[in-house]
């Protein structure tokens, strides 16, 4: 291996081409290959970055050059494309939701997992220092309860279809990692009431979304977003029995933890604090896998497993049923 772990990015598309530019900035990883099955994309991408380009996603996984793989393409083609890289044992970023079926994605989660490839999941905004740091504070608070928002403006063409991972899901699937994470419980139920169509009546993608989870331990993530909320402040609050946080966006943090309460509702110990936001995520989610891929580490943490990923894929899939069918849905992951 070189000094810099070399990478080709599969999939030239909106988020490819993000992802070469990260891997070109970061000082331990090279992009050596665009491959996009669109020509034009391929070139386009091959010209901008400086790099060569192929069509065949096969042909990019077997090259000698390239020590990993970035996937980016739909998320209905992630699967088949991880199949051929797992085959072949080299490592891999795979973008979010990387399944568009939770069996699909399970099945090849469990052969990675086996054959002991270094695999993630490109949630990059565990790599923010907000989220890190309501992590840290989430250990602290013993956590029952999550809410949290994603309300965001209209999104391009290629998120306008009909199925549980469209529309509002696919930015939102990055808010569901994050309350999974924080929570650090699977999930086991899910009831959900959605919109379609309300916009784009003829593409019935999922737009508005308030989504309920139960984990293993009993804690309850309640999960809202829609394309409707351009510019509106996104909320995130915590409570637990020894605490709560809460955030607006992701650059304010506000606090509390205690050691319960006395005679009923004085805390005991009670700390409170507040932190702001003071960087970007910058390259660190491809410092990070560079270095799981060189130590051939397949503890992937803090950045998402495959098994992590998939959490998220199955309370969307179920959002999804629950309100196609009017009740909750069990999960087993
Ligand atoms: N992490 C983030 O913040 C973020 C942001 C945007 C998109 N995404 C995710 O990134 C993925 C890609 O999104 P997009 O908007 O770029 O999609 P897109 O449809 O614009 O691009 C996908 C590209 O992959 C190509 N492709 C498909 N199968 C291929 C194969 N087998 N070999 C080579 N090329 C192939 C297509 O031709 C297309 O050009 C999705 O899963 C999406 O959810 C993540």
């Amino acid at each position: 291996m070189s000094d810099k772990i070399r990478l080709a990015v599969i999939g030239a598309g909106q988020r490819g081409p993000s992802h070469a530019r990260a891997i070109q900035r970061c000082q331990e990883t090279k992009l050596v290959l665009v491959c996009d099955r669109d020509e034009s994309r391929a070139q386009k991408a091959a010209i901008d970055f400086g790099v060569g380009y192929v069509l065949d996603h096969r042909e990019a996984i077997q090259r000698d050059d390239v020590d990993a793989l970035a996937i980016a393409t739909h998320t209905r083609h992630h699967v088949e494309v991880m199949r051929d890289v797992v085959q072949a044992g080299k490592p891999f970023l795979v973008e979010k939701p990387y399944a568009a079926d939770v069996g699909l994605g399970k099945s090849v989660c469990e052969i990675a997992e086996r054959n002991g490839v270094v695999a993630m999941v490109g949630f990059q905004l565990r790599f923010t220092p907000f989220a890190q740091q309501i992590k840290v504070l989430t250990e602290q608070i013993d956590l029952v309860q999550a809410n949290v928002s994603l309300q965001r403006g209209f999104f391009n063409p290629q998120y306008f279809f009909a199925e549980h991972y469209s529309g509002i899901l696919d930015a939102l699937s990055h808010t569901i990692d994050l309350a999974l994470w924080w929570t650090e419980a699977p999930p086991v139920e899910v009831i959900a009431h959605q919109q379609t169509g309300l916009f784009k009546p003829d593409k019935k993608a999922v737009e508005f979304t308030n989504i309920l989870a139960r984990c293993q331990g009993g804690q309850m993530i309640c999960m809202t977003g829609s394309m409707a909320g351009l510019k509106m402040q996104n909320i995130f609050q915590l409570v637990g029995t020894k605490g709560n946080i809460s955030a607006l966006d992701q650059s304010r943090i506000r606090y509390l933890t205690h050691h319960g309460f006395k005679e009923d509702k004085i805390p005991i110990n009670l700390q409170e604090g507040e932190w702001y936001n003071d960087g970007q995520a910058g390259t660190g989610m491809w410092t990070h896998f560079a270095t799981c891929v060189r130590d051939g580490k397949t503890d992937v943490s803090p950045g998402a497993s495959l098994r992590e990923g998939l959490a998220g894929v199955a309370v969307s899939q179920a959002a999804y049923a629950s309100s196609k069918e009017r009740k909750a849905i069990s999960i087993t992951l």
